[in-house]
């Protein structure tokens, strides 16, 4: 069984001590650290955006996993790639056609960086078949997007497993991260229908032992 990934949302994270919270899940085992950019437009919140991903960026070595929740990502794209994104992952109900979706993996890739889409739990895994061949990452929403600290949604499991059948027949390249709600009991779902990445935020913010609720999730 490959040994799945964790990445901390900081949405959760007390923001008065980044610096500290940052090197905390860093030392905790952590690979990527989750960036969880709200508009208050494409959802119902506000959180943080270019300068505070430019300010931490290159302050540890983990994976810059930044998932942009706004309306027009392509006008932003190339904005977080400049501010220190690794992996981009924007919504597929944020652009306004198929060929969008093209073009934004263009923009992702033309920077040397990772590309990902990601799908609210309304949206069915098969619109994002056709990108999956150009994609390095599908993010499955187990939540609706806009909060942390909200119960996962079940169906989140069968779209993963969807979308493990049919990147592994396509033989693609493509990972399978999930985010919303998880914890150790929905972490181990998620792992048996095959997720390659977890996110998790309050599960491992509200705890003091980073190491232990992370190491939770994998096991
Ligand atoms: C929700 C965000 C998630 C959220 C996860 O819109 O995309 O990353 O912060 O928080 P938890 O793990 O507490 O559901
Ligand atoms: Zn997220």
């Amino acid at each position: 069984m490959k040994n799945v990934k964790v990445s901390p949302s900081i949405l959760s994270a007390d923001f008065n001590d980044l610096r500290k919270e940052i090197k905390s899940i860093e030392e905790a085992g952590a690979e990527y650290l989750h960036f969880d950019v709200m508009d208050g437009h494409f959802v119902d919140n506000i959180s943080f955006g270019i300068p505070v991903l430019k300010s931490i960026a290159k302050t540890h070595k983990m994976i810059n996993d930044v998932h942009i929740m706004i309306s027009e990502p392509k006008r932003y794209a190339k904005r977080f790639l400049d501010a220190g994104a690794d992996i981009l992952t924007f919504h597929y109900e944020a652009v306004k056609n198929d060929e969008e979706v093209f073009e934004i993996i263009d923009i992702i890739h033309k920077e040397g960086k990772l590309a990902g889409i990601s799908i609210k739990p309304n949206t069915p895994t098969d619109v994002v078949y056709k990108f999956l061949g150009e994609l390095d990452l599908v993010l499955v929403m187990s939540v609706e997007p806009g909060f942390g600290g909200q119960a996962f949604m079940r169906n989140a499991l069968n779209k993963i497993s969807a979308l493990r059948k049919y990147i592994d027949e396509n033989k693609l390249e493509c990972l399978i991260e999930v985010d919303g709600g998880i914890n150790e009991e929905t972490a181990k779902e998620c792992r048996d229908m095959g997720v390659d990445i977890l996110v998790a935020g309050s599960y491992i913010f509200k705890a003091d032992n980073y190491k232990k609720q992370i190491e939770a999730l994998r096991k």
